[in-house]
């Protein structure tokens, strides 16, 4: 069930896009932001709170990989995979994040923390390899400065 401040905060979407659509994708950051991933129930709000169709809201969420479709960790590592981060090692880092978490792609360490994923480009080409962890992101990675970021975390 969504807070009554994220039911008035995807409201006051629609009158700041042009049509109800357009505000799905916000309104489902709003809901991701208080469950850490869009719920079914959520996604059933959104459509409900915009007066759109489930199934326009579930389209949406099922074809952006920056919405969670389960639960993640408290840091979610997003890593680059394609092209421009690719040639620059991103493969190389995502074995390497693996290995040090213990973990493998699309799984979550069982203390809850880190959530590995590979995902599609980031719009962060000139400062490939790179990833993203929860809002922020970390560029011109190297094995090193991954290990520093990860340090920096635990
Ligand atoms: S290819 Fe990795 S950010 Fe664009």
């Amino acid at each position: 069930m969504l807070s009554e401040n994220s039911v008035k905060e995807i409201s006051e979407l629609t009158s700041k896009y042009a049509t109800k659509r357009s505000a799905i994708m916000p309104a489902l950051s709003v809901v991701q932001r208080e469950h850490g991933y869009v719920t079914e129930e959520g996604m059933r709000d959104v459509a409900r709170i915009l007066g759109v169709r489930p199934v326009l809201v579930f389209e949406v969420a099922t074809f952006y990989t920056m919405y969670n479709k389960k639960p993640v960790g408290k840091y979610h590592i997003q890593v680059c995979t394609n092209i421009a981060c690719s040639l620059l090692g991103a493969e190389h880092l995502m074995d390497f994040l693996s290995r040090r978490l213990g973990i493998k792609t699309k799984e979550t360490t069982s203390d809850k923390k880190f959530t590995l994923s590979a995902v599609e480009c980031l719009g962060s080409c000139g400062t490939a390899p790179m990833m993203q962890i929860n809002d922020n992101y970390y560029e011109n990675l190297t094995e090193s400065k991954v290990e520093e970021i990860l340090n920096g975390l635990r």
